[in-house]
């Protein structure tokens, strides 16, 4: 749709919109990097994706408050990084993607973190860079150019001049700290020494650094604290590209550290200008409250207002809330291309129909395996075809992939309420097959309800049970299996995980059509952990065994009905 500019003209400037909603990108989305572009006039985002395949998801937007994953995902093929299939360990895989616009090209500089190796192990850390002319085809990414770096959070800068330099988070062998050297972004050459610039200002980890040349001074921003309750952004300013920097005497520059907010960890900022001129600033939140125990989507990204006057330093609209008033909301000039889904519409209603393809937001454990996942297999139209994995969902103790990979799909969970439910065709033959849904944060970290081919208690016939299982580093519910009613086999079944509150989710299953009965509760604190945040899906596992039946997946259905914004508030209803 087309809105004529001229309709708007006779309203007065009161008129404008200035409110929006926090998170603006709900669910696991951490890491924002976000920018504005003036030729198209759409703002862009990346955020970090860790070991879910595909990775790196760009979200566009006109007016900041609508988004929509159009673009899809940077990593969308295995050949651009194939090392993302041995990226062992949960906190693992694609780390703070920074983006950018330079002279007509899209970059996108980030780390793959093996963050099982030692600190000091160099190859711990595999900086790569990709890049695009043409964001809007997601094929069009380049594979990954690798260049040395010991660090992470690497994010491109270019002088006047168009000489190019990545500054990034420099870790270990030398003290923590922002180290800057000249790279040609399309060779990976490093063609200087690292400069160390800053260590911050005393916070644990500085990390998350961003250039910006202003008013003659060359700002320094980054973040400090690590990833929780510290977070914070903090700033400095050299006239010198290489420095000396002077921080900012009012730093930190945003945090809601030491603040009763929902809103909690708020750090790893970006700031971009809008078309208008005024400055804004993205970061990571999390939305825990001051408690942080349950908070499953993990980190989320945030929007604020900043104001940032010459020669002076750039100051945050803080605490982040879940309501807040900017500058003048730009305006939806133009309905964006693509058909990839609105974050504000994160339903998902599935039919998996003949010829359709998996759609951009559904994402693998790394890389999905061979002929594992097939829409609409002959003699099963409107139906997902899991081949079992031999490796279940726990892989190779919590940490590895394998070879055969981990049979999953999922999204992520991106309301604070929703329901979630499949039809599942499946009657599993060999002993120990399964096949089911899935709340899933990491390796070890995730809760599942399935059917399993299981003896029946103190006897070798082999019937099918329900088995329900979860697996965090505090403790968790019970694992049992039960049989599958008799009257329940050899038909589909709906298999469901729905929220039940705030803080518990539900485990239920039943024949497709029939009230649903509840099987387990679990809460939400065994999935609040680490750098991710929770993806709803289904899998399909041999249990370390050759499974051999394939699971039928039908009637895919995701649901939001809540979106928690502030603590203790009756869930909004949406
Ligand atoms: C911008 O790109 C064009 C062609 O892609 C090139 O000719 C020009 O030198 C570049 N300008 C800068 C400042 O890098
Ligand atoms: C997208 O890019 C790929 C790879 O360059 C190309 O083959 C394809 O034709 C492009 N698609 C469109 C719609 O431009
Ligand atoms: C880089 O560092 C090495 C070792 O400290 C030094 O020998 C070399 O001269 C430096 N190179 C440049 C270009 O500064
Ligand atoms: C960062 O810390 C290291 C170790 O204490 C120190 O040698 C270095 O000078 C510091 N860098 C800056 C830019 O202050
Ligand atoms: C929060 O408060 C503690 C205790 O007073 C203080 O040490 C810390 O620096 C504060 N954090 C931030 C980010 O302001
Ligand atoms: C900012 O201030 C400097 C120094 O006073 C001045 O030279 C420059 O023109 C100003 N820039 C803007 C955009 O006002
Ligand atoms: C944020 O925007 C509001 C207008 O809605 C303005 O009053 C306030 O000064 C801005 N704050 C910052 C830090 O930019
Ligand atoms: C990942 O873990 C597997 C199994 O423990 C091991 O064989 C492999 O060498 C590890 N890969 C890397 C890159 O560390
Ligand atoms: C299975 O055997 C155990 C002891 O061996 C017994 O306590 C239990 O009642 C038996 N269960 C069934 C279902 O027969
Ligand atoms: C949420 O639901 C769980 C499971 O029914 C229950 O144990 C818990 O007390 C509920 N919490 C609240 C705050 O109602
Ligand atoms: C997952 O598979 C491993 C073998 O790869 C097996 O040891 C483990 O018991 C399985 N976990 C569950 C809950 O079935
Ligand atoms: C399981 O499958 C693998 C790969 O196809 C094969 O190498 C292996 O022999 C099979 N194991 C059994 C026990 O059938």
């Amino acid at each position: 749709m087309f809105l004529p500019l001229f309709l708007f003209a006779g309203l007065g400037a009161t008129q404008f919109l200035t409110a929006f909603y926090n998170p603006i990108l709900p669910g696991f989305h951490p890491d924002p990097s976000c920018i504005f572009v003036p030729e198209d006039e759409n703002f862009y985002c990346a955020s970090s994706s860790f070991n879910v395949f595909p990775g790196i998801p760009i979200h566009a937007s006109q007016d900041l408050t609508t988004w929509r994953l159009v673009v899809g995902n940077v990593l969308n093929r295995p050949s651009q990084l194939p090392s993302l299939a041995i990226s062992n360990g949960s906190t693992s895989g694609i780390w703070a993607p920074a983006l950018r616009y330079h002279n007509g090209t899209f970059y996108v500089v980030t780390t793959l973190v093996h963050d099982k190796k030692a600190p000091e192990d160099p190859n711990r850390w595999d900086n790569i860079i990709f890049e695009t002319k043409d964001i809007w085809n997601h094929s069009t990414w380049s594979d990954a150019v690798h260049f040395d770096f010991e660090g992470y959070d690497t994010s491109p800068y270019w002088d006047e001049e168009g000489t190019e330099y990545i500054v990034g988070s420099h870790a270990y062998r030398v003290e923590p700290g922002i180290h800057l050297a000249k790279v040609d972004l399309k060779t990976g050459e490093v063609k200087t020494n690292w400069t160390n610039l800053w260590n911050g200002t005393g916070g644990l980890a500085p990390e998350g650094p961003h250039i910006f040349k202003k008013d003659g001074y060359h700002y320094l921003m980054i973040a400090e604290g690590g990833t929780g309750l510290g977070h914070m952004e903090t700033i400095a300013r050299s006239k010198d590209l290489f420095g000396p920097y002077d921080p900012n005497p009012t730093n930190p520059i945003l945090t809601n550290a030491n603040t009763s907010s929902y809103f909690q960890t708020v750090g790893h900022a970006d700031l971009f200008q809008d078309g208008r001129g005024n400055w804004w600033g993205v970061a990571l939140a999390t939305r825990s409250g001051p408690e942080y125990i349950t908070y499953p989507m993990g980190r989320e990204t945030v929007l604020t207002n900043v104001t940032w006057e010459n020669g002076s330093w750039p100051t945050f609209n803080d605490p982040i809330l879940g309501a807040m008033r900017g500058w003048q909301l730009p305006r939806i000039i133009q309905n964006l291309p693509g058909d990839g889904p609105y974050v504000t519409e994160g339903d998902d209603n599935l039919q998996f129909a003949p010829g359709s393809k998996m759609p951009p937001h559904f994402v693998h454990w790394r890389f999905p395996i061979g002929d594992s996942y097939t829409i609409s297999p002959e003699g099963h139209s409107n139906t997902l075809r899991l081949k079992p994995s031999r490796l279940n969902l726990t892989g190779i103790d919590g940490n590895a992939g394998g070879p055969g990979g981990q049979t999953f799909v999922g999204r992520r969970q991106v309301d604070t309420l929703f329901t979630y439910h499949v039809d599942i065709d499946y009657t599993p033959k060999t002993l120990e097959e399964e096949a089911g849904v899935t709340l899933f944060l990491t390796q070890n970290h995730h809760a599942r309800l399935g059917i399993a081919l299981l003896p029946l208690s103190n006897t070798t016939t082999l019937v099918p049970h329900f088995r329900f299982h979860a697996i965090s580093y505090i403790s968790v519910p019970p694992s049992f299996s039960i049989p599958v009613p008799p009257a329940w086999t050899n038909k589909p079944l709906t298999l469901q995980i729905r929220t039940v509150n705030t803080t518990h989710y539900s485990f239920s299953a039943g024949p497709v059509g029939k009230p649903l009965q509840i099987f387990a509760y679990a809460p939400g604190d065994i999935v609040s952990w680490g750098f991710t945040g929770t993806l709803v899906g289904v899998y399909a596992t041999g249990n370390g065994r050759n499974g051999t039946e394939a699971a039928y997946v039908s009637n895919w259905d995701y649901v939001g009905w809540g979106q928690v914004r502030e603590n203790g508030a009756v869930p909004v209803v949406v």
